[in-house]
């Protein structure tokens, strides 16, 4: 575990040079938070109990949400710094936490009202979002992302303005989907139509297979959830590496880590 400390604050320090920005779509247009479109997104109601049920705390503003509302903070204040405004959320290994932190931060972010944020389950060959919202909409993010499905049709509403596009199911070949170009223009169009402050895109583990390497490349920065207790430091450092080849990292989670009852760390 100090290990794992350790690296993490040595990757803190040594984070270098930003990854040259992408290519943006057209700016944020300054008209406050809701518009026609995002009005006109099917909005969808969450119970309470399921939201407990999954970790997600942060609807409501308390004690529970505290540790994600100051990782929100800090992530938004980054992101701003530097122009970003695509996050993804990646681990080394499975199970850290990835979902609930996306989730948490997604509708984190909701409570600021003056904020748009969209949350896209990007992790195709897996997908859980769905299942932490109890909700599986009619079309699937991967016909988003294929062309088939127009995002209109496609993502659900979580009150006035966090925009959610799960998957129904997982994609027989999401690597192909994840690396195509007309993802990559599919994404740029939702982002120059919508005009999110925030895009996350929670995505697999970068340690078991090439999806989450073949997608960075779509976004302006990374957030590593490690797990205290099970993420190895030769993991951490495979996976950091890896991601800071493709765009930038922002930070990492180390997630369920218990000291004087602090549940959630951010580095
Ligand atoms: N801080 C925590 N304390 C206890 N349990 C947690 C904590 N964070 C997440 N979990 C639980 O661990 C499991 C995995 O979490 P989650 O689905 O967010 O991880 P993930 O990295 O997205 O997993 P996957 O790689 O399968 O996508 C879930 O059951 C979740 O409720
Ligand atoms: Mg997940």
């Amino acid at each position: 575990m100090e290990k794992l400390q350790a690296a993490l604050h040595k990757a803190r320090q040594n984070r270098g040079d930003p990854v040259p920005a992408r290519e943006k779509p057209a700016g944020r247009d300054g008209g406050g938070a809701t518009s026609p479109l995002w009005e006109a997104l099917a909005p969808f109601e969450i119970e309470p109990r399921q939201l407990e049920r999954h970790r997600v705390v942060t609807r409501e503003a308390g004690a529970k949400a505290t540790p994600f509302d100051i990782l929100r903070t800090k992530v938004l204040l980054q992101m701003r710094q530097n122009g970003w405004t695509r996050l993804a959320i990646t681990s080394p290994m499975p199970q850290s936490g990835k979902t609930t932190t996306a989730c948490n931060l997604a509708l984190g972010l909701g409570r600021q009202r003056d904020l748009r944020s969209m949350l896209l389950d990007t992790d195709l060959r897996d997908p859980s979002v769905g299942t932490f919202f109890n909700a599986r909409p009619d079309r699937s993010i991967g016909e988003v992302f294929a062309g088939e499905v127009d995002f209109a049709d496609q993502a659900l509403r979580i009150g006035a303005n966090v925009a959610v596009s799960m998957a129904r199911e997982a994609e027989g070949d999401p690597t192909r989907l994840l690396l195509a170009e007309e993802t990559a223009e599919v994404i740029d169009r939702i982002e120059a139509r919508y005009k999110p402050d925030v895009m996350i895109f929670d995505l697999p583990s970068v340690l078991v297979n090439d999806d989450t390497r073949a997608f960075l490349k779509n976004v302006d920065c990374a957030l590593i959830v490690v797990r205290a207790n099970q993420t190895r430091y030769s993991q951490f450092d495979t996976c950091e590496r890896e991601i800071a080849e493709h765009t930038n990292v922002l930070g990492v989670v180390l997630n369920a880590y218990r000291h004087a009852d602090k549940g959630t760390a951010a580095e």
